[in-house]
């Protein structure tokens, strides 16, 4: 069965724009998800994307460890009661607007921000010949050092190896293979942050 159509309300304390749209599917909940809950939603979801892409569970469920606060107690607390996917903000994941800046402080997408991805897009070919503007790793790459770049005065070490596990990760679970190789499509991108939605084609294979 796919996903149930009506939007979820998602929290605007939840700045990921992947976990936001399986919020909004119903996929997760709003507030509180045990680490499994959450390692296994995501790891169907990548299943139903191109390629079947894999990523490590164990990796997933340290994350979900730590987004609410590095100190030990923090974590064990996760480890044990659930990440809070409303209270990801201000977490030690959070990089405080040194990211794209598409979503603002209250999870508003800032639209100049959004356009700018086109900037680093180029012509892509899907493998059924379609032509779209799309993202590869190097193009990924260089926004992602253009946005840390941009951030000088207001970013942590930390930002640029943060970044290399959100975009490169989404073009993992969410790349087309192209003619040239993987890339993201700028419109699935645009539909995931403006309509905190995955790809038709990924979320007619989901089964609940
Ligand atoms: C337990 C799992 C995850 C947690 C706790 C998490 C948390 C976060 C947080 C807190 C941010 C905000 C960073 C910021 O704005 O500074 C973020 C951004 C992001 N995440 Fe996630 N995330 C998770 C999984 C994923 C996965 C699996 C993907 C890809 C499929 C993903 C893709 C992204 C992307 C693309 C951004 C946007 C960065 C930007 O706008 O520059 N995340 N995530």
């Amino acid at each position: 069965m796919p996903p149930k159509a009506n939007a979820h309300s998602v929290s605007p304390n939840n700045p990921c724009p992947f976990l936001r749209a399986l919020v909004s599917a119903g996929m997760l909940p709003d507030d509180v998800a045990s680490l499994s809950e959450v390692t296994e939603v995501i790891t169907r979801v990548e299943k139903t994307g191109d390629g079947h892409p894999n990523l490590p569970g164990a990796a997933i469920r340290a994350i979900a460890a730590a987004a609410n606060g590095l100190n030990p107690l923090q974590v064990a607390r996760n480890a044990k009661g659930g990440v809070q996917l409303n209270a990801l903000r201000n977490g030690p994941l959070d990089k405080k607007g040194a990211g794209s800046g598409i979503l603002d402080a209250e999870a508003n997408v800032v639209a100049t921000e959004l356009d700018r991805l086109d900037e680093f897009a180029s012509d892509k070919v899907s493998v059924s010949g379609e032509k779209e503007r799309g993202l590869d790793l190097k193009e990924l790459v260089h926004m992602m050092n253009e946005n840390f770049t941009r951030a000088a005065g207001r970013r942590r070490v930390i930002d640029r190896f943060l970044m290399d596990g959100e975009w490169p990760i989404l073009l993992k679970v969410m790349g087309k293979e192209g003619k040239d190789g993987r890339y993201l499509s700028v419109a699935e991108v645009r539909q995931l942050f403006l309509k905190r939605k995955l790809p038709e084609r990924m979320m007619s294979q989901f089964a609940l």
